[in-house]
Protein backbone atom coordinates (compact mmCIF):
# COMPACT_ATOMS: atom_id res chain seq x y z
CA UNK A 1 0.00 0.00 0.00
CA UNK A 2 2.76 2.08 0.23
CA UNK A 3 3.94 1.39 -3.01
CA UNK A 4 4.46 4.41 -5.51
CA UNK A 5 4.95 5.01 -8.67
CA UNK A 6 7.01 7.77 -10.17
CA UNK A 7 4.66 10.07 -11.96
CA UNK A 8 6.87 12.34 -15.20
CA UNK A 9 7.35 15.06 -12.62
CA UNK A 10 9.15 13.45 -10.10
CA UNK A 11 6.17 13.23 -7.59
CA UNK A 12 5.50 9.63 -5.98
CA UNK A 13 1.88 8.22 -6.25
CA UNK A 14 0.72 5.07 -4.60
CA UNK A 15 -0.47 2.46 -6.85
CA UNK A 16 -3.78 1.71 -4.94
CA UNK A 17 -5.68 4.23 -3.61
CA UNK A 18 -9.57 3.91 -2.26
CA UNK A 19 -12.31 5.63 -4.96
CA UNK A 20 -15.25 7.64 -3.55
CA UNK A 21 -17.80 8.07 -6.27
CA UNK A 22 -20.81 7.35 -4.55
CA UNK A 23 -19.83 7.72 -1.13
CA UNK A 24 -22.37 9.45 0.37
CA UNK A 25 -21.42 13.19 2.07
CA UNK A 26 -21.16 12.92 5.73
CA UNK A 27 -20.90 9.86 8.09
CA UNK A 28 -20.48 7.48 5.01
CA UNK A 29 -17.53 9.04 3.00
CA UNK A 30 -16.11 10.42 6.17
CA UNK A 31 -16.20 6.14 7.77
CA UNK A 32 -14.65 4.88 4.80
CA UNK A 33 -11.58 7.43 4.17
CA UNK A 34 -10.88 6.63 8.01
CA UNK A 35 -11.44 2.89 8.11
CA UNK A 36 -9.05 3.30 4.48
CA UNK A 37 -6.28 4.97 6.45
CA UNK A 38 -6.43 3.48 9.06
CA UNK A 39 -5.67 -0.21 7.19
CA UNK A 40 -2.94 1.59 5.46
CA UNK A 41 -4.44 3.32 2.29
CA UNK A 42 -2.56 6.72 1.63
CA UNK A 43 -4.37 7.83 -1.47
CA UNK A 44 -7.77 9.17 -1.82
CA UNK A 45 -9.60 10.17 -4.59
CA UNK A 46 -12.73 12.69 -4.66
CA UNK A 47 -14.19 15.38 -7.06
CA UNK A 48 -16.12 18.22 -6.89
CA UNK A 49 -18.83 16.37 -8.85
CA UNK A 50 -18.83 13.82 -5.88
CA UNK A 51 -20.36 16.48 -3.71
CA UNK A 52 -18.38 14.47 -0.50
CA UNK A 53 -15.19 16.65 -0.55
CA UNK A 54 -15.94 18.08 3.03
CA UNK A 55 -16.77 14.61 4.53
CA UNK A 56 -12.74 13.43 3.25
CA UNK A 57 -10.90 17.12 3.94
CA UNK A 58 -12.73 15.67 7.73
CA UNK A 59 -11.78 12.35 7.46
CA UNK A 60 -8.30 12.98 6.39
CA UNK A 61 -7.94 15.34 9.52
CA UNK A 62 -9.40 13.26 11.90
CA UNK A 63 -7.02 10.16 10.49
CA UNK A 64 -4.09 12.71 10.72
CA UNK A 65 -4.04 13.04 14.43
CA UNK A 66 -5.16 9.34 14.99
CA UNK A 67 -3.01 7.56 13.19
CA UNK A 68 0.24 9.97 13.93
CA UNK A 69 0.73 11.19 10.37
CA UNK A 70 1.09 14.22 8.22
CA UNK A 71 -1.00 15.71 5.47
CA UNK A 72 2.40 14.52 3.43
CA UNK A 73 1.59 11.06 3.95
CA UNK A 74 -1.64 11.60 2.06
CA UNK A 75 -2.21 11.92 -1.49
CA UNK A 76 -5.40 14.06 -2.47
CA UNK A 77 -6.96 14.04 -5.68
CA UNK A 78 -9.36 15.91 -6.97
CA UNK A 79 -11.10 17.14 -10.17
CA UNK A 80 -12.79 20.29 -12.12
CA UNK A 81 -16.40 19.84 -12.88
CA UNK A 82 -17.28 20.13 -16.35
CA UNK A 83 -19.50 23.19 -15.48
CA UNK A 84 -16.74 25.18 -13.99
CA UNK A 85 -14.36 24.37 -17.15
CA UNK A 86 -12.68 27.69 -18.81
CA UNK A 87 -9.90 29.17 -17.45
CA UNK A 88 -11.14 31.79 -14.41
CA UNK A 89 -13.80 29.35 -13.66
CA UNK A 90 -11.21 26.03 -12.75
CA UNK A 91 -9.20 28.57 -10.76
CA UNK A 92 -12.05 29.37 -9.02
CA UNK A 93 -13.14 25.39 -8.84
CA UNK A 94 -9.64 24.27 -7.53
CA UNK A 95 -10.10 27.12 -4.66
CA UNK A 96 -13.91 25.69 -3.51
CA UNK A 97 -11.89 22.35 -3.73
CA UNK A 98 -9.31 23.35 -1.15
CA UNK A 99 -11.88 24.92 0.62
CA UNK A 100 -13.97 22.52 1.19
CA UNK A 101 -11.03 19.40 1.50
CA UNK A 102 -9.37 22.14 4.32
CA UNK A 103 -6.02 21.92 3.02
CA UNK A 104 -3.33 23.88 1.71
CA UNK A 105 -2.46 22.38 -1.11
CA UNK A 106 -3.66 19.00 -3.22
CA UNK A 107 -1.49 16.61 -4.81
CA UNK A 108 -3.16 15.74 -8.00
CA UNK A 109 -5.94 17.93 -10.11
CA UNK A 110 -7.69 16.41 -13.13
CA UNK A 111 -9.79 17.73 -15.80
CA UNK A 112 -13.07 15.65 -14.98
CA UNK A 113 -13.65 15.25 -18.83
CA UNK A 114 -12.85 16.36 -21.87
CA UNK A 115 -15.40 19.19 -22.35
CA UNK A 116 -15.12 20.40 -25.98
CA UNK A 117 -14.06 23.96 -26.61
CA UNK A 118 -13.49 23.96 -23.03
CA UNK A 119 -10.49 22.00 -21.93
CA UNK A 120 -7.69 23.64 -23.34
CA UNK A 121 -8.18 26.69 -20.86
CA UNK A 122 -8.71 24.78 -18.29
CA UNK A 123 -5.64 22.78 -18.58
CA UNK A 124 -3.91 26.82 -18.71
CA UNK A 125 -5.54 27.24 -15.23
CA UNK A 126 -4.15 23.65 -13.74
CA UNK A 127 -0.82 24.84 -15.41
CA UNK A 128 -0.63 28.49 -13.50
CA UNK A 129 -1.96 26.04 -10.15
CA UNK A 130 1.06 24.45 -10.71
CA UNK A 131 3.22 26.93 -11.14
CA UNK A 132 2.35 28.74 -8.42
CA UNK A 133 2.86 25.31 -6.32
CA UNK A 134 -0.96 24.55 -5.23
CA UNK A 135 -0.65 21.10 -6.24
CA UNK A 136 1.99 19.35 -7.08
CA UNK A 137 0.60 17.25 -10.23
CA UNK A 138 -1.92 18.07 -12.80
CA UNK A 139 -3.45 15.54 -15.16
CA UNK A 140 -6.70 14.74 -16.92
CA UNK A 141 -9.03 12.17 -17.10
CA UNK A 142 -11.51 10.23 -19.67
CA UNK A 143 -9.02 11.47 -22.46
CA UNK A 144 -8.90 9.33 -25.58
CA UNK A 145 -5.48 9.61 -27.92
CA UNK A 146 -7.05 12.65 -29.72
CA UNK A 147 -7.70 14.59 -26.77
CA UNK A 148 -4.38 14.52 -25.59
CA UNK A 149 -2.82 14.55 -29.09
CA UNK A 150 -5.36 18.04 -28.99
CA UNK A 151 -4.00 19.25 -25.51
CA UNK A 152 -0.45 18.78 -26.52
CA UNK A 153 -0.51 20.93 -29.23
CA UNK A 154 -1.03 23.99 -26.89
CA UNK A 155 -0.24 22.39 -23.48
CA UNK A 156 3.42 23.51 -21.68
CA UNK A 157 3.01 21.13 -19.25
CA UNK A 158 2.23 17.17 -20.11
CA UNK A 159 -0.30 16.09 -17.85
CA UNK A 160 1.10 13.58 -15.05
CA UNK A 161 -1.97 11.13 -14.84
CA UNK A 162 -4.92 10.23 -17.21
CA UNK A 163 -7.40 8.52 -15.01
CA UNK A 164 -9.67 6.46 -17.67
CA UNK A 165 -12.38 3.60 -17.26
CA UNK A 166 -10.70 0.65 -17.57
CA UNK A 167 -10.97 -3.12 -15.85
CA UNK A 168 -11.13 -6.46 -17.76
CA UNK A 169 -14.14 -5.79 -20.07
CA UNK A 170 -11.99 -2.33 -21.07
CA UNK A 171 -8.37 -3.29 -21.72
CA UNK A 172 -7.76 0.04 -23.47
CA UNK A 173 -4.21 -1.40 -24.55
CA UNK A 174 -3.67 1.14 -27.44
CA UNK A 175 -4.31 4.15 -25.12
CA UNK A 176 -2.27 1.94 -21.91
CA UNK A 177 0.63 2.00 -24.82
CA UNK A 178 -0.10 5.54 -25.88
CA UNK A 179 0.13 7.16 -21.98
CA UNK A 180 3.36 5.02 -21.52
CA UNK A 181 5.47 6.44 -24.70
CA UNK A 182 4.14 10.00 -23.77
CA UNK A 183 5.00 9.50 -19.99
CA UNK A 184 1.49 9.96 -18.34
CA UNK A 185 0.66 7.30 -16.32
CA UNK A 186 -2.93 5.59 -16.41
CA UNK A 187 -5.18 5.46 -13.56
CA UNK A 188 -8.13 3.25 -13.75
CA UNK A 189 -11.57 4.31 -12.45
CA UNK A 190 -14.09 1.70 -11.67
CA UNK A 191 -11.27 -0.68 -12.14
CA UNK A 192 -14.41 -3.86 -10.58
CA UNK A 193 -16.66 -3.01 -13.45
CA UNK A 194 -19.06 -1.59 -10.73
CA UNK A 195 -19.24 -5.45 -9.48
CA UNK A 196 -19.96 -6.74 -12.48
CA UNK A 197 -16.79 -8.19 -13.00
CA UNK A 198 -17.37 -10.61 -9.72
CA UNK A 199 -19.10 -13.20 -11.29
CA UNK A 200 -16.78 -14.13 -14.40
CA UNK A 201 -15.56 -17.68 -14.13
CA UNK A 202 -12.30 -17.04 -15.80
CA UNK A 203 -11.48 -14.74 -13.09
CA UNK A 204 -12.95 -16.61 -10.42
CA UNK A 205 -11.04 -19.82 -11.72
CA UNK A 206 -7.87 -17.62 -11.55
CA UNK A 207 -8.58 -16.18 -8.21
CA UNK A 208 -9.37 -19.52 -6.73
CA UNK A 209 -5.72 -20.82 -8.29
CA UNK A 210 -4.25 -18.21 -5.81
CA UNK A 211 -6.07 -18.26 -2.76
CA UNK A 212 -7.82 -14.73 -3.60
CA UNK A 213 -10.99 -12.87 -4.79
CA UNK A 214 -11.73 -11.91 -7.53
CA UNK A 215 -11.58 -8.11 -7.21
CA UNK A 216 -8.16 -9.03 -5.67
CA UNK A 217 -7.27 -10.60 -9.01
CA UNK A 218 -8.42 -7.89 -10.99
CA UNK A 219 -6.65 -5.29 -8.78
CA UNK A 220 -3.53 -7.04 -9.04
CA UNK A 221 -3.81 -6.95 -12.53
CA UNK A 222 -4.21 -3.67 -13.08
CA UNK A 223 -0.53 -2.59 -11.25
CA UNK A 224 0.97 -5.95 -13.19
CA UNK A 225 0.15 -3.77 -16.55
CA UNK A 226 1.44 -0.47 -15.19
CA UNK A 227 -2.20 1.16 -14.19
CA UNK A 228 -3.08 2.84 -10.54
CA UNK A 229 -6.24 1.93 -8.87
CA UNK A 230 -8.48 3.64 -6.95
CA UNK A 231 -11.28 0.71 -6.00
CA UNK A 232 -14.20 2.01 -4.58
CA UNK A 233 -15.93 0.59 -1.37
CA UNK A 234 -17.93 1.82 1.79
CA UNK A 235 -17.45 -1.56 3.72
CA UNK A 236 -14.56 -2.25 5.98
CA UNK A 237 -13.95 -5.72 5.22
CA UNK A 238 -13.78 -4.48 1.05
CA UNK A 239 -11.76 -2.09 1.92
CA UNK A 240 -9.09 -4.13 3.88
CA UNK A 241 -9.27 -6.94 0.79
CA UNK A 242 -8.94 -4.56 -1.77
CA UNK A 243 -5.71 -3.65 -0.71
CA UNK A 244 -4.57 -6.90 0.19
CA UNK A 245 -3.11 -7.39 -3.45
CA UNK A 246 1.12 -6.83 -2.90
CA UNK A 247 1.29 -10.26 -1.88
CA UNK A 248 0.97 -12.26 -5.00
CA UNK A 249 1.85 -12.50 -8.95
CA UNK A 250 -0.52 -13.29 -11.69
CA UNK A 251 1.56 -15.08 -14.36
CA UNK A 252 1.89 -14.98 -17.73
CA UNK A 253 -1.03 -17.22 -18.69
CA UNK A 254 -3.45 -15.04 -16.20
CA UNK A 255 -2.42 -12.44 -17.91
CA UNK A 256 -3.15 -13.70 -21.04
CA UNK A 257 -6.48 -15.10 -20.15
CA UNK A 258 -7.73 -11.35 -18.47
CA UNK A 259 -6.52 -9.74 -21.79
CA UNK A 260 -8.88 -12.14 -23.60
CA UNK A 261 -11.82 -10.88 -21.46
CA UNK A 262 -11.63 -7.61 -23.35
CA UNK A 263 -15.10 -6.77 -25.42
CA UNK A 264 -14.53 -2.88 -25.65
CA UNK A 265 -17.19 -2.70 -23.04
CA UNK A 266 -17.80 0.62 -20.82
CA UNK A 267 -20.20 1.00 -17.67
CA UNK A 268 -19.80 4.76 -17.78
CA UNK A 269 -19.67 7.25 -20.23
CA UNK A 270 -18.43 7.56 -23.54
CA UNK A 271 -15.58 10.53 -23.93
CA UNK A 272 -16.48 10.99 -27.05
CA UNK A 273 -19.98 11.02 -26.35
CA UNK A 274 -21.28 12.60 -23.02
CA UNK A 275 -23.53 15.28 -22.43
CA UNK A 276 -23.09 16.59 -18.82
P1 LIG B 1 -19.22 -1.34 -1.61
O1 LIG B 1 -18.85 0.11 -1.52
O2 LIG B 1 -20.48 -1.66 -0.89
O3 LIG B 1 -18.05 -2.23 -1.20
P2 LIG B 1 -15.75 0.08 -8.91
O4 LIG B 1 -14.61 0.58 -8.05
O5 LIG B 1 -15.33 -0.75 -10.04
O6 LIG B 1 -16.70 1.20 -9.32
O7 LIG B 1 -16.62 -0.91 -8.02
C1 LIG B 1 -17.21 -0.46 -6.86
C2 LIG B 1 -18.40 -1.32 -6.52
O8 LIG B 1 -17.94 -2.63 -6.18
C3 LIG B 1 -19.13 -0.80 -5.35
O9 LIG B 1 -20.49 -1.08 -5.53
C4 LIG B 1 -18.55 -1.57 -4.16
O10 LIG B 1 -19.53 -1.69 -3.17
C5 LIG B 1 -18.22 -2.90 -4.79
N1 LIG B 1 -17.00 -3.51 -4.26
C6 LIG B 1 -15.85 -2.92 -3.95
N2 LIG B 1 -14.91 -3.81 -3.54
C7 LIG B 1 -15.51 -5.02 -3.61
C8 LIG B 1 -15.06 -6.34 -3.32
N3 LIG B 1 -13.84 -6.59 -2.87
N4 LIG B 1 -15.96 -7.35 -3.49
C9 LIG B 1 -17.21 -7.09 -3.93
N5 LIG B 1 -17.68 -5.87 -4.21
C10 LIG B 1 -16.84 -4.84 -4.07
Amino acid sequence: LQDTVTLNNGVKMPWLGLGVYKAQEGEEVVSAVKTAIRHGYRSIDTAAAYNNEEGVGQAVAEAILENGLAREDIFITSKVWNSMQGYETTLEAFDTSLRKLNVDYLDLFLIHWPVKGKYKDTWRALEKIYREGKVRAIGVSNFNIHHLEDLFADAEVVPAVNQVEFHPHLFQKELLQFNQDKGIQLEAWSPLGQGKLLENETLKAIAAKHGKNVAQVILRWDLQVGVVTIPKSVNEGRIVQNANVFDFQLDIEDLAAIEALNQDLRYGSDPDNFNF
